[in-house]
């Protein structure tokens, strides 16, 4: 274990926590204030304390419990998991949804079933994120190069005979480079080739796109293609837990195949009862929605001269190694910007980078100074 530390720390890789404040859009550590560039709240709904006290103000009794008590296949399935699947599943019509603990416990165990389904093949952009990546163990599995379809097509046309089913793996709007996926070219292969299932996490996207708030792919009209669509709650939402779209059956698969959900003490009724109180005003959130895409905008033509990347609210700056990236990113800190340093295996191997997520709340003329210590 100890050999293992000392390596990382050797590689500039060391990960360790760090105790903090918040008040606003900014972050107090160690006594010092620190502009936050680095949360997934891109609406800036976990730092709206009005909409929180409003709704603490009218919770119910009956979701007025801060655990569940259970796995919800044994008595931890209060009636408020149901009520935000029906409201779910109305704003996706043709789906059916299921509640989970968090997307990470979704991802993986939801692939980790799929995976015992015989002649199955994964397709996997090299991108995706670690909770899928795990729930790959085992699998049946190749990965195509990011974003690339030329790739996955020559894939698809070498194995699509040799497999019952091929599940596509994507994200809707990728956490590390920001960039949107060719959701329209992924539904386009399921034509040509007809056993094709596609599996997208909308982590990223959810809250922020189309007028009501739904995510990508609900703003493309394509919500009946993507087999199995996945929300996530703890970033853009301001809450926790995720959600899978799917058919019944796939449904009624994971009920009864999902380890972390049949293992595992439900979320807390309060929670999921923010979840729908927060689901039910989404579409409400436009003014937060434009302010974050003209923000985005403004940031990126600030830093248009850098390595950046992005496509959205996501913006990373490449960097290359671990240390020069460290270096800027204790720069950054000691200047009063909190944006720190990703490093493999978050990212690839000499592709660390300063990941900058921005939200609504965002002030120009607080980014301004950024661009002159970069
Ligand atoms: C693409 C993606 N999917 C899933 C997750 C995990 O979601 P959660 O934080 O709800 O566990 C993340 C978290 O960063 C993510 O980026």
């Amino acid at each position: 274990m100890i050999k293992e530390l000392e390596k990382l720390q050797n590689e500039n890789n060391y990960r360790s926590l760090k105790s903090l404040d918040y008040e606003g859009n900014f972050i107090i550590y160690k006594g010092k204030k620190l502009l936050n560039l680095c949360s997934n709240d891109y609406l800036s709904l976990n730092i709206n304390q009005e909409l929180k006290h409003k709704f603490l103000k009218n919770i119910k009794d009956k979701d007025f419990y801060f655990s569940s008590a259970s796995s919800r296949s044994l008595s931890g399935g209060f009636s408020i998991f149901e009520e935000l699947e029906s409201l779910l599943e109305n704003f996706f019509k043709g789906k059916n949804a299921l509640l989970f603990n968090s997307g990470f416990s979704l991802n993986y165990s939801c692939i980790q079933a799929l995976a015992t389904l015989k002649n199955t093949l994964f397709l996997a952009d090299k991108f995706i994120h670690a909770s899928m990546i795990d729930g790959l163990k085992g699998a049946n599995f190749f990965r195509f190069r990011h974003n690339d379809m030329q790739n996955l097509s020559l894939l698809l046309e070498k194995h699509h005979k040799n497999y019952e089913r091929i599940i596509i793996l994507s994200e809707a709007l990728f956490s590390m480079d920001g960039d949107f996926a060719h959701i329209k070219q992924l539904v386009e292969f399921k034509k040509t080739y007809k056993n094709i299932l596609l599996y997208i996490d909308e982590a990223h996207s959810v809250g922020c796109f189309d007028e009501s708030g739904l995510g990508i792919v609900k703003s493309l009209g394509l919500e009946k293609d993507i087999d199995f669509l996945v929300l996530t709650f703890g970033k853009a939402l301001a809450s926790y837990g995720a959600c899978m779209l799917c058919s019944r059956k796939a449904k009624d698969f994971f009920i009864n195949k999902a380890r972390a959900l049949i293992y595992s003490t439900a979320l807390a009724p309060i929670n999921v009862a923010f979840t729908k109180f927060i689901f039910e005003r989404l579409k409400t959130f436009d003014k937060e929605r434009k302010a974050l895409k003209n923000i985005s905008s403004f940031f990126k033509n600030l830093l248009k001269d850098y390595n950046i990347m992005g496509d959205a609210y996501i913006v990373s700056l490449l960097i290359g190694s671990n240390e020069k990236a460290s270096f800027l990113a204790n720069k950054l800190l000691e200047n009063g910007f909190f944006a720190p340093a990703i490093k493999e295996p978050t990212v690839p191997k000499n592709t660390a980078r300063i990941r900058f997520s921005l939200n609504a709340n965002l002030k120009k003329d607080e980014l301004l100074p950024l661009k002159e210590l970069l």
